[in-house]
This record gives C-alpha cells, sequence and structure tokens, in this order.
C-alpha cells in the first residue's frame, strides 16, 4: 500500500503559521508519528508551493500509487488545473484541511477540487492526516 501525503503552499510554514488555527506541530514532526503509527503502510511526503508542481507530483504517482492525501492548501479555493489533474489520474485522492473551512471566511467555502476527489476531511487538525490514511485501508 503506497500512499502519499501532498501538501500545497504555506503548509512548509506549520508548527509557526498562525498556530491558533493549525496548531503548533511542524508536519515533519507529525509525519515521523505517522511512519510509526503507520508502519505497515508505504507513506510518501511531499510539499509543493508551487500550483505546477502539485501537478506535476499527482501526475507521477497518479497511475500507480493507491491513494493521495491532498492538502492544496489555498488552491483547493481556485485551482481547476488541480481539479484536473485529479480527474486526469487513476489513484483516488482523498481532499484534506487541518482547519474547519466551512467555520472560516466565505471563500474558504468553496473547493475547486472536491467534486474531483473521493472525499474530503476538514476540522479535525493534524489528525485528519492519519484518519485520511485509514479511510485507504
Ligand atoms: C487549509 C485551509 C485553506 O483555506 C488555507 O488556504 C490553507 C490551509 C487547511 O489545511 O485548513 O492554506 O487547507
Amino acid at each position: 500500500m503506497k500512499i502519499l501525503i501532498l501538501n500545497g503552499p504555506n503548509l512548509n510554514l506549520l508548527g509557526r503559521r498562525e498556530p491558533q488555527i493549525y496548531g503548533s506541530t511542524s508536519f515533519e514532526e507529525y509525519f515521523e508519528g505517522m511512519k510509526k503509527r503507520f508502519h505497515n503502510v508505504d507513506l510518501e511526503y511531499f510539499q509543493s508551493n508551487h500550483e505546477g508542481e502539485i501537478i506535476d507530483k499527482i501526475h507521477a504517482v497518479g497511475y500507480s500509487y493507491d491513494g493521495i492525501v491532498l492538502n492544496a492548501g489555498a488552491y483547493t479555493h481556485t485551482s481547476i488545473a488541480i481539479h484536473d489533474a485529479i480527474k486526469g489520474v487513476t489513484t483516488p485522492v482523498v481532499e484534506l484541511h487541518i482547519s474547519n473551512v466551512h467555520a472560516r471566511e466565505e471563500y474558504r467555502h468553496h473547493s475547486a477540487i472536491a467534486p474531483a476527489c473521493k472525499g474530503c476531511i476538514c476540522g479535525f487538525g493534524l489528525h485528519g492526516y492519519d484518519m485520511a490514511v485509514e479511510s485507504f485501508l
């Protein structure tokens, strides 16, 4: 079982970025725990601030991996290109948000990628990444 966790823009700042919303743990730190909790799963982590790199990564793994957990950050709300990339591959993608986007600003309520995804997890903090991986098992 091979699963990619794909984080988009500004998520490299987790732990330092608006900790009241996103918490004070870096993703690298959280990912160490995930690898122990899911020792039977081949977990890979990739982060990029660039839309094209996110799309390239979806293309690269999207015909061979068993699942992609995608936190597209703010591209969630705007990117038809990421939507099309998800549609174009065969690997199922779960949309993930650390915060409850529906309890935040109106412009975060719309997801351009949701119709292309298998499902969406939001509002459970970093624990949502565990929930998303479990959804593939
Ligand atoms: C986010 C929510 C988005 O609205 C925001 O732009 C992010 C993070 C989340 O994980 O809660 O960068 O995807």
